[in-house]
């Protein structure tokens, strides 16, 4: 049997969970991070990447943190969602997917119309009080004043601005995981009953070298699940995938789901 048909006979069966990373918003114009032109090349993670690395450099040169942090915005506001997202959003909708995990902080699968996002790694639009916990979504127009009174903040506005003030006395700050921080319990934890009740997983996008998300193919091999990988590049979870497509993921996805009727 073909590559394709194959993974098409494991995917009919239904019961889907994708795990997405960087690489499935690349074709959106979100450079990934590791990859050529990603921020990680310009950016040290090891002090960008970190609470304590980020505090010493906004002491030290606040607008080279301001511009860490405004490329990021700029960059997901630039954004759409492409095929590959809208795909699994359709098939979330034909009952063929249950849910997505992703690695990913940029709210384009919830923009393609996906509803059962597991966010391992928070969401850059939404800020969270570290006090009480209360959550601000930002929307597109949130989003723009953001980006629009970072550019011209002072130093002090700076901090204002990244870090609002709460009613309850606390600071809000954007609401992403970063090194050396825990994980969302919660998120992690659906993701594991996730990837334990599925058939397969559909992993697209993800070099698989950050970890605890890395852990989560590991456990659906244990599981039996059928691992499926789409990625134009090998990666460190190549060797447990059943099937690898060395493709983009809005060139493979398409290619795997054009026998569905009516097609998506
Ligand atoms: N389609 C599919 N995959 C792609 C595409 C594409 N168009 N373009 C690149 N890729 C693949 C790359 O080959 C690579 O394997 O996407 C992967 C991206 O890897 P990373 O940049 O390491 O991104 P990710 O795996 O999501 O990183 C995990 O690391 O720094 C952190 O917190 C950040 O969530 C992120 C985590």
């Amino acid at each position: 049997m073909e590559t394709i048909e194959a993974i098409r006979a494991i995917l009919e069966k239904g019961n889907v969970v994708a795990m997405t990373g960087a690489g499935i918003s690349q074709e959106s114009g979100i450079p990934t991070f590791r990859g050529k032109g990603g921020i990680w090349e310009r950016y040290n993670p090891a002090i960008y990447a970190n609470v304590a690395g980020l505090f010493g450099v906004f002491l030290t040169k606040p607008y080279r943190m301001r511009d860490f942090i405004l490329e990021f915005y700029e960059t997901i506001h630039n954004a759409k969602p492409n095929k590959a997202h809208y795909i699994l959003a359709e098939m979330e909708k034909r009952g063929i997917l249950n849910s997505i995990i992703t690695q990913n902080v940029d709210n384009l699968h919830q923009e393609a119309g996906s509803k059962n996002v597991i966010e391992l790694h928070g969401n850059m639009l939404r800020f969270r009080c570290t006090k009480c916990m209360k959550e601000n979504k930002f929307d597109e127009e949130d989003l723009e004043e953001f980006i629009y009174r970072l550019k011209r903040a002072s130093r002090l506005q700076l901090i204002r601005l990244i870090f609002p003030k709460c009613d309850c006395g606390g600071r809000y700050r954007p609401d992403v995981v970063l090194f050396g921080e825990s994980l969302p319990q919660d998120e992690f934890g659906r993701a594991y009953v996730e990837v334990e009740n599925s058939n397969s997983l559909l992993l697209i996008g993800t070099s698989g070298i950050v970890y605890p998300a890395a852990s989560l193919p590991f456990y659906a091999k244990e599981h039996g699940v059928a691992i499926i990988e789409i990625n134009p590049s090998p990666t460190a979870l190549s060797h447990i995938g059943d099937y690898t497509i060395l493709e983009k993921a809005s060139i493979a996805m398409p290619k795997i789901f054009e026998f569905l009727t009516p097609p998506i």
